[in-house]
């Protein structure tokens, strides 16, 4: 069936011949864009929903989350905002949580946050594995996130676990753990910090899973200057995430590289790091994403929206480049190009504001601007 959306004030494609078109409609055949131009050209038919002047834009790509967990670190919180630092010790209280929740508990708080996601405009969403640290809980996390993501990230290697012995753990994460999730997962990622992974590691357990075909992913430069950005373009990885810290020379790696820089502004603010440079990596000339990074731990949002506004009134990114590294940046770290933009042959996932113009994102800040969500050609929200 047919669906025609009209009356759109702004549309944002993010397509280079479609551009950003004013009095604009678009057409669902259902879960995929069949037509998108002048509201005075559009083609009939079968329904006809009329948005009367708001804009729309497609639903964020949310690249970076951490949703298959259970438990609640609201004290950690507290005390961070009372001056305490974040470690990636924290970790350890959401593993032993998760690690605890039966399968129905942890599927249903993934479903939760999703569904919360989707009323606030994502309509793809990656979410990663860590919360488990054992081969059987790193397996069922794929699984139950399998079903629910639209894609999959392992991250064995988010934590050496408590008691274990560092090199063994990798051998493991390398090994059997590897063996047992490559078959529910497309990326593999590696935290790639002080406390957690040193280089030589995260190459191993990256290596390791480029030779079992998957994607490559890394949590970098997120506490302190590291050498998570180096490691993610000599590897090619689709994207390096965090970028708190960077030198001069990771920006021009990033710029002269195809791996993404995703940048979680909700993340720097939680934890009390400095924003990441978004500036200066766009006028360098990287590709720049904005996800939520949304976990228990050091950034318990689903909220794009509150990451556009940030990135618009914190770290220099025009409106259009923050909804851009939003939706088609996103895109990018996860290789995709069915999403994150509106054009025929895309999915069909489109994101109304109440309001005139992208613009109100920012100018508007934290007012719930999300006024109808279509994913797949359907109505979510
Ligand atoms: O992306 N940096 C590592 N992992 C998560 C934090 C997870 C947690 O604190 O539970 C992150 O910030």
């Amino acid at each position: 069936m047919a669906v025609l959306i009209t009356g759109i004030g702004e549309l944002t494609t993010n397509d280079e011949e479609l551009g950003t078109i004013t009095d604009a409609a678009i057409v669902f055949d259902g879960p995929t864009i069949a037509w998108a131009g002048p509201a005075a050209a559009a083609p009939d038919a079968d329904e006809r929903v009329d948005v009367e002047g708001r804009a729309a834009l497609p639903g964020w790509v949310d690249s970076h989350t951490h949703l298959v967990f259970a438990g609640d670190r609201t004290a950690e919180f507290e005390a961070r905002m009372a001056g305490q630092a974040y470690s990636a010790g924290g970790i350890a209280v959401t593993v032993e949580a998760t690690r605890a929740a039966t399968d129905a508990e942890l599927t249903a708080n993934l479903r939760r946050h999703v569904a919360e996601a989707a009323r606030q405009g994502t309509t793809c969403l990656e979410t990663k594995t860590g919360y488990g640290l054992t081969v059987a809980d790193e397996a069922r996390s794929a699984r139950i996130a399998a079903a629910v993501a639209d894609e999959v990230t392992f991250l064995g290697a988010h934590l050496v676990p408590p008691g274990a012995e560092p090199e063994s753990y990798v051998d493991l994460v390398c090994g059997e753990m590897l063996d047992t999730v490559a078959g529910s997962v497309r990326w593999a990622d590696v935290f790639c910090e002080t406390g957690a992974f040193d280089e030589a590691q995260s190459e191993r357990v990256l290596r390791a899973a480029a030779r079992r075909g998957l994607g490559l992913r890394v949590h970098g430069n997120q506490l302190g200057p590291g050498p998570g950005v180096r490691l993610a373009v000599r590897l090619g990885a689709a994207s390096v995430d965090h970028c708190s810290h960077l030198s001069d020379w990771d920006i021009e790696a990033l710029a002269s590289s195809n791996t993404v820089a995703t940048l979680l502004p909700a993340c720097d603010l939680s934890t009390r790091q400095p924003l990441a440079p978004a500036r200066r990596l766009l006028d360098a000339g990287a590709t720049v994403a904005l996800a939520t990074n949304a976990n228990p731990g050091s950034s318990y949002t689903t909220s794009m929206n509150f990451c556009v506004a940030t990135a618009v009134l914190q770290m220099g990114m025009s409106v259009e480049e923050a909804v851009r590294a939003a939706t088609l940046g996103g895109a990018r770290a996860l290789r995709r190009t069915d999403v994150g933009v509106l054009r025929p042959g895309a999915r069909a996932d489109l994101h109304v504001l109440d309001a005139p113009s992208r613009t109100h994102l920012a100018y508007r800040p934290g007012v719930p601007l999300t006024w109808q969500v279509w994913r797949k050609g359907s109505r979510v929200a």
